[in-house]
């Protein structure tokens, strides 16, 4: 695309077809046709569509690409964190820390399973978990950790593995937004006891659909996750536990071997991005902008405002002006009616209710122009003057 000045830039925006989407299904698609096409007409031809050569060989490539023992595939994220609690054979009531301003897929899963999620306030600077907090709520009933690495950077793992080692505590590391992200030079999702992630159209690694997978290098776990993931079988027909059906399909996997191949590279695009956007906004008094980190992989690039109604009120401008945004996430999971039950209330998790009033996510994703994102972030800066 040749360059364009901000003012033609703004004419070609009125557009519909050339507006700033948040996210792009279709480059991750055009970018990559040929590999695709070639990978899916296989899986088609070959009519293996459960369970085929190709969920082995994703497995195994996964496996190499994390330097972990063992990836067992599964249907989604959720499952995955679901198996990985299964498998760590967890009795009704046990506690499971997670933090509260996440996604709900965690949470869902800890409840789902008759255990019971106590959540954790964040540190307002990286939107993790708050160590200090989080040993707060370590009591006898705690029996493990779900650690997410939110928006693409890593939480603080010294400490919680410090933690889980002082209070026995098996730690889960939820990868879903930071897959291919590092921690003092080990993939995330293998520091602790067992990692799951997605493969959500949006994440780091995506494939077309729904898709997921539990890693670790604890063989026994491993066992028991591939088990849980196949109705609890060892063998055909011999259910040693109760499970799910949980696969990831093979036309899914036939995808994720040629996206894995390009995951580093989209993630230094995602880093590019991110660094367009510090360069862009890092004068914007009003704007305070995520943690620069060597080893952020950025998959949202989430911005804080002074309040909600300035929050609120950028949101619409953007949107009049062709620029999609989202708001990861409105609500903390403990003020969810969902989780209201228990006695969670507002005031409870101050920073990750404030930062729910304040946050907003930018478009980043591999293929995001910078034309555009000039657009973006001149808009951004217009309507903040
Ligand atoms: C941090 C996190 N964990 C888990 C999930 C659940 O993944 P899935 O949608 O594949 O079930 C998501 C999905 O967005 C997520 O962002």
């Amino acid at each position: 695309m040749k360059r364009n000045t901000i003012d033609q830039l703004e004419a070609i925006l009125t557009d519909p077809d050339l507006r700033v989407p948040f996210f792009d299904g279709k480059t991750a698609y055009y970018s990559r046709q040929e590999e695709i096409d070639t990978a899916i007409q296989k899986v088609l031809s070959n009519g293996d569509y459960i369970n085929g050569s190709e969920v082995t060989e994703f497995a195994s490539n996964l496996a190499n690409y994390l330097d972990v023992a063992k990836v067992i595939p599964c249907a989604n994220g959720t499952d995955a964190i679901t198996l990985a609690l299964m498998a760590l054979g967890l009795g009704k009531g046990d506690q499971v820390i997670v933090p509260t301003f996440n996604f709900i897929a965690a949470a869902e899963a800890i409840a789902l399973l008759g255990l019971e999620p106590v959540f954790v306030d964040i540190d307002a600077s990286s939107f993790n978990i708050n160590v200090a907090e989080l040993e707060k709520q370590i009591t006898t009933q705690t029996k493990a950790i779900i650690v997410v690495h939110l928006f693409g950077l890593a939480a603080d793992m010294y400490s919680i593995m410090g933690l889980a080692k002082k209070y026995d505590l098996f730690v889960i590391e939820d990868v879903a937004q930071a897959l291919g992200g590092t921690y003092q030079g080990k993939k995330l999702g293998t520091v602790g006891h067992i990692g799951c992630t997605s493969f959500f159209p949006t994440k780091n690694l995506a494939c077309f659909g729904d898709g997921g997978a539990v890693f670790t290098n604890d063989l026994n776990l491993a066992k028991r996750v591939k088990m849980l993931a196949n109705h609890g079988q060892a063998q055909k027909y011999d259910h040693q536990y109760i499970g799910l059906n949980s696969r990831l399909d093979t036309l899914q996997a036939a995808i994720l071997n040629v996206q894995l191949r390009g995951l580093d590279k989209a993630i230094v695009e995602r880093k590019e991005i991110a660094g367009g956007y510090h360069q862009s906004l890092k004068n914007v008094a009003s704007v305070s902008l995520p943690k620069e980190d060597q080893a952020h992989t950025y998959n949202q690039f989430c911005i804080l405002l002074a309040n909600r109604e300035l929050r609120d009120q950028l949101k619409s401008y953007l949107k009049e002006n062709g620029v999609d945004t989202m708001i990861y996430y409105p609500k903390p999971n403990h003020l969810q009616p969902a989780f209201t039950k228990p006695g969670y209330q507002l005031g409870d998790f101050p920073a990750a209710e404030d930062t729910c009033e304040r946050i907003l996510a930018l478009p980043i994703y591999p293929h995001l122009d910078n034309e555009k994102q000039t657009y973006i972030t001149k808009l951004i800066v217009r309507f903040l003057k």
